[in-house]
């Protein structure tokens, strides 16, 4: 729990825009029209801190905050607020602490409301500044899952009527709550399945996790340019995170290269290397098996892409069918410049680390034969961007 005199508040009531909400006399409108919203809200990390603004819009209170339950380890965790200056990012509040109304609204299922907290030294609340306190529990059929808070800096400051819009504003969007935390929760488990296949095919490779991270970061920094530019319309946002994602699925197929040749230091017999090249034509095996059976989600759809592609040449030279041109999807393409130019400016145990300006020439001079000579102008033209996806990523 965090000391409650680090945390400071100051009046959103007073501000235009609390007092504009104070003087809006159909409040309950707002509050159904926030709730409506919600319904159709993106779903990312940041969701819940625009919920916890809009709460605070619609109620016209100083600060609010919204914890959910982590069964796992028995916590309230603080995923989004608005109005507390200093609280710490991740806060944690154990359900089974005593003196916190966060952890005794959530265990008794009931709203709390401290009217003058002046009154109240027993209490560890968020702020000190805090003069009223109201915190709801946020319920769904299966029970508790979460906590909502709202402040104001003085005393009997919540009216009856905004307790009253508070309940049935939290009774509303707990549904709405509940399905975001089921997508992000499914989106997680979906990135750590998409990242521990790509680790597992690799694990016999030390560096490789620094390598995933860059070539994902690298691939959607690619693909922002391409989108900045207009003229890759398939270059969407959706396309752009998937890519980030999917990017780590690249190698998966080195999952049935044997050690002896892929763990060889020395340079492959023209055997070795024919087997070597198989890893491509495995990997989107694995990965098409993958869509045969479960459907073509994007995710996937795309990993079997740059699996199978990403030793496509643009000349049509590559492996493993001899694509040429925009015959390669646009997201082996990328990934293609992307592993080149992450291998080349890495140590390996056959090469040492290339500086910027020898990787560049090099990635020039294979754009036309081996890259898509768009794709690398356009990913050549701020080093600074990849030189800080490398330190920020680094082995
Ligand atoms: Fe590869
Ligand atoms: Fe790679």
């Amino acid at each position: 729990m965090t000391q409650a005199s680090s945390v400071s508040i100051a009046s959103y009531r007073d501000t235009p825009e609390g007092k504009a909400e104070n003087l809006n006399l159909d409040r309950m409108q707002a509050v159904q029209a926030f709730n409506a919203r919600l319904v159709f809200m993106n779903v990312d990390e940041s969701s819940y801190e625009e919920i916890v603004k809009g709460v605070r819009r619609v109620i016209g209170c100083d600060c609010c905050a919204l914890f959910l339950h982590d069964a796992t380890r028995g916590e309230l965790v603080l995923k989004g607020s608005v109005g507390y200056d200093g609280l710490p990012e991740g806060l944690s509040i154990s359900c089974q602490t005593l003196d916190s109304l966060h952890a005794q609204a959530f265990r008794e299922e009931y709203l709390i409301h401290l009217d003058d907290l002046s009154q109240s030294t027993h209490i560890t609340t968020l702020s000190g500044d805090l003069g009223s306190n109201l915190v709801l529990p946020v319920i769904s059929q299966k029970g508790p899952f979460g906590v909502l808070d709202l402040g104001n800096l003085e005393p009997s400051s919540f009216t009856d009527s905004e307790i009253g819009m508070c309940n049935m504003l939290v009774d509303q969007m707990s549904y709405s709550l509940e399905n975001m935390r089921l997508v992000l929760e499914l989106r997680n488990s979906r990135d750590a399945v998409i990242r521990g296949m790509a680790l597992l095919s690799e694990i016999r490779d030390s560096h490789i996790e620094g390598h995933l991270n860059r070539i994902c970061a690298m691939s959607s920094y690619l693909a922002e340019q391409m989108a900045e530019t207009g003229g890759y319309p398939e270059v969407t946002p959706d396309f752009i995170d998937t890519i980030s994602r999917s990017a780590s699925l690249h190698d998966v197929g080195k999952v049935g290269i044997p050690d002896s040749i892929l763990l060889k230091p020395g340079k492959l017999t023209p055997a070795e290397y024919e087997i070597m090249k198989s890893h491509a034509a495995i990997g989107g095996k694995i990965l098409s098996g993958l869509i045969d059976e479960f459907g073509a989600y994007d995710m996937i759809t795309m990993g079997a892409a740059v699996a199978e592609y990403h030793h496509e040449w643009w000349d049509g030279t590559g492996y493993p069918r001899g694509l040429k041109g925009i015959q390669i999807p646009l997201s082996a393409r990328i990934l293609a410049i992307c592993d080149v130019y992450d291998a080349l400016a890495s140590l390996r145990v056959y090469k040492e680390a290339w500086d910027y300006d020898r990787v560049k020439k090099t990635i020039q001079d294979l754009a036309g034969t081996q890259f898509d000579p768009d794709l690398v102008e356009i990913f050549l033209q701020n080093p600074k961007e990849l030189e800080a996806i490398r330190a920020k990523y680094s082995d």
